[in-house]
């Protein structure tokens, strides 16, 4: 698919192509599924574009962007005064952190580049910029591990033939090319478990429809697109025993932010006795936030609800209201898997034992 690919997953999602003075290469998922496009990010512009329209989406994925973002950002700068060269450091990772408030990765990602940057103050500039792009590329690393530890605990908890649904993109597009939800689903197959997907659509910007049913069918897991409002139907015909999504922020007490529609589908598989599973890094968590009540809710633009893809679905003029994400309770959540183990029950205590013990073997 991708001849100039480096990192070592199945989905280029987005990568680094060149040294200190090379540009961020990705997909362009607003095309998908009818065209696979890439797109360069040259300065930081364009990558704070990319992240604002969603050409690349998904909480982790967010967070290897901005990343790079910062390398491309601060590459007129290396050869100026320490002192210069952190001060631009400050102004792109203030811009970067405006493209999109929720999903923590990327504040997470913009605070370890800046962090390394104090602790490394004795190096200049050209050095420092350097030490920055290997942090970016150890980030991206680091992420793609993180999915097959997660792909690893959540395939454990599915037994064979399981019906599993999902909610938006949690796959591979989403994160450094191996998934969060969808590497449970990619090793519970890979185990030869012989589940079945159930995707929903994902109003309004449709992740699920032309971003889930895409990678799963790239990797032959049989996948059943839905649109959001049969998800209770289908549980009620007895289809699905378990649901599986990504997060973009967890609170300590394990409440989840996760694409709107996601709380629905938690009640839904409450109600019919389902196991709901969050399966997210722990990159995506949040420790300063006690509830998802201090979560911040991306509100988007009225045209994406009124005029998806190009066609106009509502009158002229009508009020519409558009939040991005949802808030779970942790009191619907069976589960968080994550790199570190399964956190279960999910309780603030819970949380934290699980985030302080080490990664899975
Ligand atoms: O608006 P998006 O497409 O960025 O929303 C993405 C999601 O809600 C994903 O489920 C979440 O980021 C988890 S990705 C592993």
């Amino acid at each position: 698919m991708n001849t100039e690919h480096e990192a070592a997953s199945d989905v280029a999602t987005l990568y680094w192509v060149g040294g200190t003075d090379g540009y961020l290469k990705m997909i362009d998922q607003t095309l998908l599924p009818t065209e696979y496009k890439e797109i360069e990010c040259r300065d930081v512009e364009t990558v704070w574009e990319a992240i604002k329209k969603l050409r690349v989406r998904g909480a982790p994925a967010i967070g290897i962007a901005a990343a790079y973002g910062v390398v491309v950002g601060l590459q007129t700068e290396a050869g100026t005064s320490r002192a210069e060269f952190d001060q631009r450091l400050k102004i792109v990772a203030e811009y970067l952190a405006g493209s999109r408030p929720t999903a923590v990765n990327l504040f997470w990602a913009l605070d370890r580049l800046q962090k390394l940057a104090a602790d490394s103050a004795d190096l200049d500039s050209g050095e420092m910029h350097a030490l920055l792009l290997e942090e970016a590329r150890r980030i991206e690393v680091e992420d793609l591990e993180m999915c097959h530890k997660i792909g690893e605990v959540g395939a454990a908890l599915l037994s064979p033939g399981d019906g599993v649904l999902t909610h938006c993109n949690a796959g591979g597009l989403a994160t450094s090319g191996g998934g969060t939800a969808l590497a449970v689903f990619f090793e519970a197959a890979r185990q030869g478990k012989g589940i079945h997907v159930y995707a929903d659509e994902t109003r309004p910007l449709l992740q699920g429809a032309r971003l889930t049913t895409w990678e799963l069918m790239q990797r032959n897991v049989p996948v059943t697109l839905i649109s959001d409002s049969m998800a209770g139907w289908v549980m009620k015909e007895g289809k699905i025993q378990a649901v599986v999504t990504g997060a973009d922020r967890i609170a300590a007490n394990g409440d989840s932010a996760n694409k709107i529609g996601t709380y629905s589908v938690a009640l839904l598989a409450s109600l019919h006795d389902i196991p709901f599973y969050i399966a997210a890094p722990s990159s995506t968590f949040d420790l300063s936030l006690e509830s998802g009540a201090e979560i911040p809710i991306e509100e988007r633009q009225p045209e994406e609800i009124t005029n998806g893809f190009g066609k106009q679905t509502a009158p002229e003029g009508v009020d519409v209201y558009n939040p991005a994400f949802d808030v779970t309770p942790a009191k619907f959540i069976r589960g968080i898997i994550t790199e570190r183990g399964l956190i279960q029950p999910v309780t603030t205590e819970q949380v934290l034992r699980v985030l302080n013990s080490e990664p899975v073997q």
